[in-house]
């Protein structure tokens, strides 16, 4: 009989609910004990753990958050927070650690496996900037939000012959941006990747309009520089001078609490059920994700050193399919 742990960490992610229900039927079904962490690193520290049976992850997949609850703990980066954190985990005979999140809860996973401590991290992040996994668990939810407000949006803006400027979420990453810009139709996109000057987006926009179009649509990520208060502010501005206003949507949280897509259903299922498998069979340090279809592993050392670029040919493409 095996005692492992799961747990939700950083920002949550539609599909993380169906990556603890993976985790926590596939330990059972090898006759393990599971536990539920609340509230990520925080509630490792603070010896938050509670039986997982069946039917307390029933009903879960197709909510979005996580019945877990998450948290940002500063602790858990510091030596005597992991050490806390080890000590409940061994107090308690628990000998595996399942850490679903992105970047920073990986970092995290990374530290507590270089202890030595059996650790799986499962991919999940809106932000899409996780490597070793080619989507992450929540991006298509957060993906199909943006485009519904970017498709209503358009109807407004098409109405009002308006500029609208929309802002994505991804922290320092701009995936979300570019990928719903694509699938939106923006006349424009702005990502933190590809340095970009104002003048040549309002550029944009006049072009949109001398084409015949009713709307013009740019999609800006959150980390983009000059961000979108400073694009508007730009704007603002010099708006004698342009002849149109541009007005602000910002989709900040929207796009995290969505009901979870099948796309994001299946991938943190598959994703969960493999992680317990990476347990089982004692290969843990490696975070789980998905390249082509397929599951792979790759070391969280190699994972938290990586950089997940943006594809510069679909940069390209967003600007050729805006004619
Ligand atoms: P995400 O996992 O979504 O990227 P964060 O960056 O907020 O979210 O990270 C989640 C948590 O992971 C942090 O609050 C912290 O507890 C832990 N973490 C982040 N960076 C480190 C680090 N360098 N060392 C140890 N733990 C970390
Ligand atoms: O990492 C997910 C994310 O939603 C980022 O896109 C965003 O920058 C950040 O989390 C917001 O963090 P918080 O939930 O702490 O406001």
């Amino acid at each position: 009989m095996r005692r492992i742990a799961v747990l939700t960490s950083g920002g949550d992610a539609p599909g993380m609910n169906a990556a603890i229900r993976a985790v926590v039927r596939t330990g059972l079904e090898r006759g393990w004990e599971v536990f539920g962490v609340g509230h990520g690193y925080a509630g490792l520290i603070a010896g938050n753990f509670t039986p997982l049976g069946a039917r307390d992850v029933g009903g879960i997949m197709q909510r979005g958050g996580t019945i877990l609850g998450s948290a940002r703990c500063p602790e858990f980066k510091t030596e005597a927070g992991q050490q806390r954190a080890l000590r409940e985990l061994n107090e308690r005979d628990i000998d595996g650690l399942v850490c679903i999140g992105g970047n920073g809860t990986q970092t995290g996973s990374n530290a507590l496996s270089q202890t030595g401590y059996p650790v799986v991290g499962v991919a999940s992040t809106i932000d899409n900037d996780l490597c070793g996994s080619e989507v992450n668990i929540g991006v298509d939810t957060a993906l199909n939000i943006s485009l519904e407000a970017i498709d209503r949006l358009k109807v407004t803006a098409s109405s009002h012959q308006r500029a609208m400027l929309v802002e994505t979420m991804g922290r320092g990453s701009g995936y979300l941006a570019l990928m719903a810009g694509i699938a939106g139709g923006a006349e424009a996109v702005a990502v933190p990747e590809f340095p970009y000057d104002p003048e040549d987006v309002t550029k944009e926009i006049r072009r949109a309009y001398e084409r015949g179009k009713p709307h013009a649509i740019v999609v800006i990520a959150e980390g983009a520089k000059p961000n979108a208060q400073g694009l508007a502010q730009f704007v603002e501005d010099q708006k004698e001078r342009l002849g149109f206003e541009l007005r602000v949507t910002i989709l900040g949280y929207m796009q995290r609490g969505g009901t979870p897509t099948y796309a994001d259903r299946m991938l943190a299922t598959r994703l969960g059920a493999a992680a317990t498998e990476q347990v089982a069979g004692g290969k843990c340090g490696v975070l789980v994700g998905i390249e082509k279809g397929e599951i792979i592993t790759t070391p969280l050392a190699e994972v938290v050193t990586g950089h997940k670029p943006l594809d510069p040919k679909l940069f390209e493409l967003a600007r050729v399919l805006a004619r």
